[in-house]
C-alpha cells in the first residue's frame, strides 16, 4: 500500500498511530538537529519529523528533499509541542522512520502556496502546478459537489440526461461558430454546439418528456470574466409546460444549490422583473439588486431652467447613494472621469449633496432654485448626507446604460457589493426581437424559437419591436446566471418567425429544415432554461472571473498557453482536408 491516511485526516486522537502517507514535498524547515518536512496531498498538509539525534541517515536523506518531491513516509503519529492553529492537522506531527523518494521534481517556477509568487501567464502556462494549489483546487471541488447536486436534484425531478453530439451544423445563438473540417466530406465543416438548444427541442418531439445534460457548450465571441470560448450549460428542456412551471422548478434548483452548498435557506419567491423595467431602473437587463439606487427620471423636474446640458437632453436621469455626502471633491471629479471613460462615454456628471439642514448644493446650483432642487430630492426620498447623482443624453436607453455603470461603480465604492449576499431574481417579459441598426434588419433577442406572449402574436406583423417574448432569465448579484424560454411548437408560427428574422423558406428549410419537419409529427408545447455552470459555481466561490473554476481556462485571446492552442495544421493535414490557409497580416 501506498499510504494508509491522507495527509488532511490526521488528528490528535490519533495518537500513537502507525501509519504511511504519501504525497509532495510543501516545505522543509531544518531546526537545530530537527527537520520538519510538510507533505501535501488533496486532502491537507502534514508535518513530517526527523531528529537528527534519533536516526542520523534518515535525517540526512529529509535533509536532501527538495519542493515538490513526490514521497512516501511511514512513522508515529504525535502530539506536537509548537501547535498550529490555522492547520487541521497542526496539532500532530508524525515521528518518521521511513522515508521513500518516490520521485524527484525540478524546482516550480512559483510557489505552490495559497499566496503564491507566480504571475497569471506563468500559473495559465503551468496550470497542473496551479491546481496542486488548494485555493485554485478548491473551486474544482465546489464545481464538483454542485453539478453532482443538479443531477440529484434533476433525477428526483424526473429528468434524464441524455448526451448530444458535439459534431453538429450551426446552431443558433448569436455568436460565431467553431467549426471542423470533415475529410470525409471534403470542402465541409460541422460547427460544435453553441448549445444542444434544437437537439434537446426534438427530444422533446421524441416524448422524453424532461431532459438534461451538464454540456460543453462552444461561442466564437469577444471573451470576458464571464464568457469562455467553451464553458458548461446546465442544459434542460420540458414537455408540457408553461413558463411559471419552468421557473417554479429552476427557481428550486437554485434554492437547493443555495441550501445544500451555501446552507442557506431561500425561502421567498424569487422576484420577477419585466425586462422593460430592468431597463428603466437599473440601466441593464441583469441589474444586480443586493442594493437600491434605482433610477429616478428627472426630465420633468430639471428641464427647462436654462441649463442647456440638461434641456437639450433626451433622458435625464440619476441614482441617489445613501450617506455618501461626504464624498470629496476628488472622489466626484473621478467619478466624473469614470463616467466619461469611452467605454462608458458619458459626457459629464452632475451631482447634488444633501446637507445636515435638508438644503441641496449641486454643481449646477446657479441654474435651479433651491426649490427645484427640493423637487429633485423628494423624487429621490433622499435624506440628510445622500448624495445624488445625475446624467444626461440625447440617447435615453444609451444614457441608462451609462447610468448603470455610475451604479455598479459607485455601489462597489461604497462596499455595497458583498460576495456573501445573494440577490436572486428573474427577468422576464423579454423583446421577442432586437433592431440592429447597423444591419438594418431584427435579430432574435433569446433565439429564433423562442415563442411570442400569445396576447402578442398579433403585433408580429404591424410592429414587431413591440412583441414580448416567453423568455426569462434568471440574474444573481448581476450575473446572468441562467436563461431559457417557452418554444415555438407550430411549424407554421416558427415559419412566420424565420422569415421575420430575414430567412427565405429556402434558406430556413436549408438551416433548420430537421427541426419544422419534427414539427409536422407532433410536437408536444415544451420549453426550458440552461444555467451556466461556470457563472454558478465563481459565483457561489466568490470568484471575479469563471476561468478561476475550470481546469484549464483559455486566456483573454482564447489560447490555452499550456497546450499551446490552437496550433497550425502541417501540408499533409491540409491538404487531407483539402485546406488552403491563406493568413492576411
Ligand atoms: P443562453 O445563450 O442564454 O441560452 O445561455 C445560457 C447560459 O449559459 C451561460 N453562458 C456562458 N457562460 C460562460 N461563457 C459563455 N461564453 C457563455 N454564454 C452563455 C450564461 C447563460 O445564461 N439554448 C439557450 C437556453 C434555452 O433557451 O434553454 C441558451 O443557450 O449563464
Amino acid at each position: 500500500m501506498y499510504r494508509t491516511r491522507t495527509c488532511g485526516d490526521l488528528r490528535l486522537a490519533d495518537e500513537g498511530l502507525v501509519i504511511t502517507l504519501a504525497g509532495w514535498v510543501q516545505r522543509i524547515r531544518k531546526m537545530g538537529g530537527m527537520t520538519f518536512v510538510d507533505i501535501r496531498d488533496r486532502y491537507g498538509i502534514t508535518q513530517l519529523v526527523f531528529n537528527q539525534e534519533v536516526d542520523e541517515a534518515l535525517c540526512e536523506q529529509a535533509n536532501k528533499l527538495g519542493r515538490e518531491y513526490v514521497i512516501q513516509a511511514t512513522g508515529t503519529v504525535r502530539e506536537r509541542s509548537s501547535k498550529n492553529p490555522n492547520l487541521p492537522t497542526g496539532e500532530i506531527g508524525i515521528i518518521v522512520w521511513e522515508l521513500n523518494v518516490l520521485n524527484a521534481a525540478v524546482t516550480p517556477p512559483f510557489t505552490i502556496e495559497d499566496d503564491t509568487d507566480g504571475g497569471d501567464d506563468l500559473r495559465m502556462k503551468f496550470r497542473y502546478l496551479d491546481l496542486r494549489r488548494h485555493a485554485v483546487r478548491k473551486n474544482l471541488e465546489l464545481r464538483h459537489r454542485m453539478a453532482f447536486e443538479v443531477r440529484s436534484y434533476l433525477d428526483k425531478q424526473g429528468f434524464l440526461e441524455v448526451e448530444t453530439p458535439v459534431l453538429v451544423n450551426s446552431t443558433p445563438e448569436g455568436a460565431r461558430d467553431f467549426v471542423v473540417p470533415s475529410r470525409m466530406n471534403p470542402g465541409q465543416f460541422y460547427a460544435l454546439p453553441q448549445s444542444p438548444q434544437t437537439l434537446k427541442q426534438l427530444l422533446m418531439v421524441s416524448g422524453f418528456d424532461r431532459y438534461f445534460q451538464i454540456v460543453k457548450c462552444f461561442r466564437d465571441e469577444d471573451l470576458r470574466a464571464d464568457r469562455q470560448p467553451e464553458f458548461t450549460q446546465i442544459d434542460c428542456e420540458m414537455s408540457f409546460v408553461e413558463q411559471d412551471d419552468v421557473l417554479e422548478l429552476f427557481e428550486g434548483m437554485a434554492k437547493h444549490l443555495f441550501k445544500t452548498i451555501r446552507g442557506m435557506d431561500m425561502k421567498e419567491p424569487f422576484p420577477r422583473m419585466t425586462w422593460h423595467d430592468a431597463m428603466k431602473y437599473y440601466g441593464s437587463d441583469k441589474p444586480d439588486l443586493r442594493f437600491g439606487m434605482q433610477f429616478v427620471e428627472l426630465m420633468d423636474i430639471m428641464k427647462g431652467h436654462g441649463f442647456s446640458v440638461f434641456d437639450n437632453a433626451a433622458y435625464i436621469g440619476g441614482i441617489c447613494a445613501e450617506g455618501a455626502a461626504t464624498y470629496t471633491r476628488k472622489q466626484l471629479d473621478a467619478l466624473t472621469e469614470f463616467v466619461k471613460r469611452p467605454q462608458i462615454g458619458a459626457k459629464g456628471m452632475v451631482y447634488a449633496r444633501v446637507e445636515a439642514d435638508g438644503n441641496v448644493k449641486s454643481s449646477v446650483d446657479k441654474f435651479y432654485t433651491q426649490e427645484v432642487l427640493q423637487q429633485m430630492k423628494e423624487a429621490f426620498g433622499a435624506k440628510p448626507g445622500d448624495l445624488i447623482l445625475i446624467l444626461s443624453g440625447d440617447d435615453a436607453m444609451k444614457t441608462r446604460k451609462q447610468l448603470c455603470e455610475l451604479r455598479l461603480e459607485v455601489a462597489g465604492q461604497l462596499g455595497l457589493r458583498d460576495k456573501d449576499k445573494f440577490a436572486c431574481l428573474w427577468v422576464v417579459d423579454f423583446p421577442l426581437f432586437e433592431w440592429s441598426e447597423e444591419d438594418q434588419r431584427y435579430y432574435a433577442m433569446h433565439h429564433p424559437f423562442t415563442s411570442p406572449k400569445p396576447e402578442d402574436i398579433p403585433l408580429l406583423d404591424s410592429d414587431p419591436g413591440a412583441v414580448r417574448a416567453n423568455a426569462y432569465d434568471m440574474v444573481i448579484n448581476g450575473v446572468e446566471v441562467g436563461g431559457g424560454s417557452i418554444r415555438i411548437h407550430d411549424s407554421k408560427l416558427q415559419d412566420k418567425m424565420f422569415r421575420l428574422l430575414g430567412f427565405t423558406e429556402e434558406k430556413a428549410q436549408e438551416r433548420f429544415g430537421f427541426l419544422m419537419n419534427a414539427f409536422k409529427y407532433g410536437a408536444p408545447p415544451h420549453g426550458g432554461l440552461a444555467y451556466g455552470l461556470d457563472r454558478w459555481v465563481a459565483l457561489f466561490a466568490g470568484l471575479d472571473s469563471i476561468r478561476d473554476c475550470i481546469a484549464f481556462p483559455k486566456n483573454n485571446s482564447g489560447r490555452d498557453v499550456m497546450l499551446d492552442a490552437p496550433g497550425v495544421l502541417d501540408d499533409s493535414q491540409l491538404e487531407e482536408l483539402c485546406l488552403k490557409v491563406d493568413v492576411k497580416e
